[in-house]
């Protein structure tokens, strides 16, 4: 059975769904990224063209309608600039080139064409907290003298005892061990500290100098110039540290810990950091077409996220505290409402996003045994593994359920096929630097990062005609193929074509939210939105249908038929549904 066609509609009411008062009442305006949807492409996972099992520009650009005719409103492109990858791009050795990996510049200005013949925006992905150790600043840094203007566009310090053996604060890298990396003067002599939240490669910028602003500044016009249609800014809220670089006993990711609340880590979300994105606003509005600034802003309470999408700021900022929340009613009820007030009360859209490059796929999330996975740390084969069949009704049900809501979402490649993690990947394969700094004892981001599953022409499933790309694709993506979902009205595929759809034609990303009053008990999370009902059931049994008009439900299986006599429908547990009510 399809999922609109052939579902029946409900015969005969149950009562009437009775709402609680608005939560949410859109009066933000009417923007395009107000109700967006975007799509993370990783470029190295996404399509092979030179046959080197690594994605590249032009693989982006022979699919790109494939992506475009799922409904999508705009592209992230994570990082393609020239960079010795040792952070998957996230180390930039010069944000003016394409890496030879993933083509040229001419590759870029074939994708923003094709990208404009099909009405969907490009976003560059920024990285502006640190670079690559081989950036010609960087290098033009190590061959100066200490207090030098070269030294001065990075973070050096003089170690601390005798010696200076010991690194200037103890500060902690991300990726695990300290964040501070001793260098060699140029004379050969043990010399400087410098700093770098993440990879010793990754040295951070000193955004205290005004020659950082403005070096930014011009990469920004570059790539406005070609035709990008906006930037995701990474690490956004890390930009500045505060002075004198105080000790910090929290945790390196900022997360809350008792007597160390995020709020007074000192190398986030410092007051100077949001001069920085007012700058690059202006910048943007400089240009035609509404190009937008997606902050990459890992900071909560979420009402502190909402300032970085002040009305003079950025645009939008990716939900996190959504996507770390648990399967839980209660839970998602409470994260929810408290964004829609949060971006409210600044005049900015929520997001909501469940998958990314750095966090486990929500089809393996929702589907793995308790504790729940922590972000950057997924599966390996040493641990308890999902149940897939569980997993991916989850995910179904999320998805659509999250497609309801209004705001921006944001999607990632591959999600819409029904991928979860590759939860078994042999550890030789492993290259986040992750596994490498703990030792093994953290695995990394791998396992949502594999290669793409297009059709079933190469041994890498059309991802490449290398045999395998560069990371193994699991078993059992065969049935999971682009290809293989394309006439199957009920794959995972067509179940995010039609709710893109249906988001658009029913408006539902401008439009307002009211909670439905009856949670069954707590197990039911349900919403009106423009006209459509939102159910999602989270408990272990079928609940009753509202009376309605079965819009999109989440699988084949999502609805039964209520106890014999009553001619109502329920929602099985783990799906999702949308309806429209009948009008009074
Ligand atoms: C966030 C990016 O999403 C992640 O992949 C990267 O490792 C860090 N920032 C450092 O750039």
């Amino acid at each position: 059975m399809s999922q609109t066609e052939e579902l029946p509609a409900i015969p005969q009411p149950a009562a009437p769904a009775r709402f609680e008062e608005a939560t949410h009442a859109s009066s933000g305006g009417t923007q395009w990224w107000r109700r967006s949807v975007i799509y993370q492409i990783y470029p190295r996972s996404f399509r092979d063209t030179t046959g080197n099992g690594i994605g590249d520009l032009r693989g982006i650009t022979t699919e790109l309608h494939q992506i475009a005719s799922l409904g999508v409103d705009a592209i992230w492109l994570s990082p393609f600039f020239a960079s010795p990858q040792k952070d998957a791009g996230y180390d930039v050795s010069d944000y003016r080139a394409v890496d030879p990996l993933f083509g040229t510049l001419g590759d870029f200005d074939e994708l923003i064409a094709e990208a404009n013949r099909l009405e969907v925006k490009i976003l560059v992905d920024i990285v502006p907290n640190h670079c690559s150790d081989q950036h010609a600043l960087f290098r033009e840094a190590l061959a100066s003298p200490a207090g030098s203007a070269a030294r001065e566009m990075f973070i050096f310090r003089d170690g601390l005892g005798d010696g200076g053996q010991l690194p200037p604060n103890n500060w902690q890298s991300h990726f695990g061990g300290s964040a501070w990396t001793r260098i060699h003067e140029p004379d050969g002599t043990e010399g400087q500290y410098y700093l770098h939240l993440f990879d010793s490669s990754q040295p951070d910028f000193n955004w205290d100098n005004p020659a950082v602003g403005d070096e930014f500044a011009s990469v920004l016009r570059f790539w406005l110039d070609r035709g990008a249609g906006g930037f995701r800014v990474d690490v956004a809220h890390a930009l500045v540290k505060a002075s004198g670089l105080p000790d910090w006993h929290g945790r390196a990711d900022g997360a809350d810990t008792p007597g160390y609340p995020f709020a007074d880590a000192p190398m986030f979300g410092q007051p100077a950091v949001h001069e920085v994105f007012r700058r690059w606003r202006a910048i943007c509005e400089e240009y035609p077409g509404e190009r937008v600034l997606c902050a990459e802003a890992n900071v909560h309470p979420i009402e502190a996220m909402a300032d970085w999408v002040r009305p003079d700021e950025m645009h939008q900022s990716f939900n996190f505290p959504f996507l770390h929340t648990d399967w839980d009613a209660a839970a998602l009820k409470a994260i929810i409402t408290r964004s829609l007030k949060a971006f409210d009360a600044v005049g900015a859209p929520s997001t909501w996003v469940l998958s990314n490059h750095d966090v486990p796929r929500h089809a393996t999330r929702l589907g793995a045994p308790s504790p729940a996975l922590r972000p950057g740390d997924g599966l390996g084969p040493g641990d308890a593994q999902p149940d897939p069949v569980l997993g991916l009704a989850r995910a179904r049900a999320a998805t659509l359920f999250m497609l309801g809501l209004p705001g921006g979402a944001y999607l990632y490649q591959g999600e819409e096929l029904g991928l979860g993690d590759h939860t078994e990947l042999p550890h030789e394969y492993r290259q986040d630097p992750t596994y490498a700094r703990t030792d093994g004892e953290r695995l990394g981001r791998d396992g949502c990062r594999v290669p793409l599953p297009w059709n079933d022409s190469t041994r890498s499933l059309g991802f490449s005609d290398a045999d395998t790309g560069w990371l193994p694709q699991p078993e059992g993506w065969e049935s999971l193929t682009r290809q293989a979902q394309e006439s199957d009205p009920d794959s995972t595929l067509n179940l995010y074509r039609k709710a893109l759809e249906l988001r658009g034609s029913h408006h539902l990303g401008l439009g307002n939210l009211n909670w439905l009053e009856d949670t069954i008990g707590g197990q039911l999370l349900g919403f009106g939105n423009s006209g459509v009902l939102v159910l999602l059931n989270l408990g272990s049994t079928p609940v009753d249908v509202p009376a309605g008009e079965v819009l999109l439900a989440s699988s084949a299986t999502a609805l039964g038929a209520a106890p014999a006599g009553t001619g109502s429908l329920v929602l099985n547990p783990d799906a999702a549904l949308w309806l429209r009510p009948p009008t009074a």
